[in-house]
């Protein structure tokens, strides 16, 4: 750890070691792989969901697809998964909590919940069992897009209100425990939800889900991807192609509610948590970059952190949280200066990116002189920013007022 910050933090009354937790996932499908995250230096995790009857849980394989960066070396930009809740017996989830309750009681952990919106018994009996076994919190998962929609469960209930609502109060009821209500993204105004939840009784909000999606086509077979026996269905993606909506989510929610957010979507990195909770979140979950990393990358996260926060002067987590929202204002309350496109020549490397895109993305303001410089036409630039964007070099177009 960086200077003198401490990253220790709470979640509405549990201390954290850091902001960093599991989200509900196949990272946190059992107590050995949860217990191997915490002794790697996890603050918590939230388990795989959970239902009373996991007899009616099975999953098809493959049940993964991914969208990668175009070229030969392949990079996992985001993946689709069609995974449906966990298939292991809820007995022996509960075995789980309570061994993981004992054995890292400094850790945070979460039970993952899932029934449908017609079973307020059966919603009681999983939260009042869950937390007699150990566990801290409760997210109800009323977000998953795949498969359990198709029966009354998931974003069946979360893209809802009323039976949002609903849910949660039944949840808050029976929980002796902080209850969290886990957003779709799937959904007009996140922010509403998320309120209608906090009105309920939900001691907080965790967002987002994954973002209903079919990944592809293959144009052999035509089967929609992932390809399960020439068939597919529509998935939920996650990873690093989420973050910017996960981001906005996190916004909104943070903005519409006054209980802690837990922001999930997309991220890899330690700046990508930064941005979470400048952005209001309190803390954040991680999946897609544990599957594809693996859960080692708690050590740049924290380090990245702590060095970041000293460097800005702010002694705690908490001082971080929310720094960017006055500064998200509505559309017509931005400045609304005159800037031109400023090209470094020096940084320059001639590619005419920057003349095609502004040709043909609507200004024509760049032209290429005989030698393959770059002039900016300042009568004709709009300052839409275009050049700035598709310029390959960093830095090397501004716009300048
Ligand atoms: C394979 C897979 C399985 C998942 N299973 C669950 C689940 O059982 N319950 C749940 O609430 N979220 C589940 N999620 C969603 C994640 O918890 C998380 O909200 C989402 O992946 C976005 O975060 P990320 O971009 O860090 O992966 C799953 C995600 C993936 C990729």
């Amino acid at each position: 750890m960086s200077g003198s910050v401490n990253l220790s933090t709470d979640y509405c009354g549990f201390p954290l070691i850091n902001p960093f937790l599991l989200a509900s996932a196949p990272p946190t499908a059992n107590a050995e792989i949860i217990g191997r995250a915490f002794a790697a230096g996890w603050a918590g995790a939230v388990t795989k969901t959970l239902v009373m009857d996991a007899s009616s849980i099975r999953n098809v394989q493959p049940r993964l697809a991914s969208l990668s960066w175009p070229g030969k070396s392949r990079r996992v930009y985001a993946l689709e998964n069609v995974e449906l809740v966990t298939d292991r017996l809820f007995e022996d989830w509960l075995k789980d909590i309570n061994q993981l309750a004992r054995d890292y009681p400094d850790r945070l952990v979460i039970a993952s919940v899932m029934d449908d919106a017609s079973h307020p018994d059966g919603w009681a009996t999983l939260v009042k069992k869950c937390v007699d076994a150990g566990a801290r919190m409760i997210e109800i998962n009323m977000s998953c897009p795949h498969g359990m929609p198709e029966r009354g469960m998931g974003q069946a209930i979360g893209q809802d209100a009323d039976l949002a609502a609903r849910v949660t109060e039944w949840c808050v009821k029976a929980a002796s425990v902080p209850v969290i209500a886990k957003m779709t993204p799937n959904v007009t105004d996140v922010g509403r939800i998320a309120k209608r939840c906090v009105e309920a009784g939900a001691a907080s909000i965790s967002a987002i889900n994954t973002v209903s999606t079919i990944m592809g086509v293959d144009l052999e077979t035509f089967s929609p991807l992932p390809n399960i026996g020439g068939q597919s269905t529509q998935g939920g993606m996650s990873g690093r192609a989420i973050k910017p909506i996960a981001l906005r989510a996190v916004a909104q929610t943070a903005k519409a509610v006054n209980v802690p957010v837990s922001g999930i979507g997309g991220i890899y990195t330690w700046e990508d948590a930064a941005e979470f909770l400048l952005l209001g979140a309190h803390n954040v979950q991680i999946c897609t970059a544990v599957m594809v990393q693996g859960m080692g990358i708690i050590g740049d996260l924290t380090k990245g952190l702590a060095g970041y926060l000293d460097r800005k002067g702010l002694g705690s987590v908490r001082d971080l949280v929310g720094l960017a929202l006055p500064k998200l204002v509505d559309h017509y309350s931005l400045a609304r200066e005159t800037k031109n496109a400023a090209i470094d020549l020096a940084l320059c490397i001639q590619c005419g990116q920057c003349v095609v895109a502004c040709r043909d993305g609507g200004f024509s303001a760049i032209r290429l002189e005989a030698d393959k410089t770059p002039v900016v036409d300042g009568e004709k630039c709009d300052g839409c920013g275009l050049c700035a964007q598709v310029c390959p070099v960093w830095g090397c177009v501004q716009l300048e007022a």
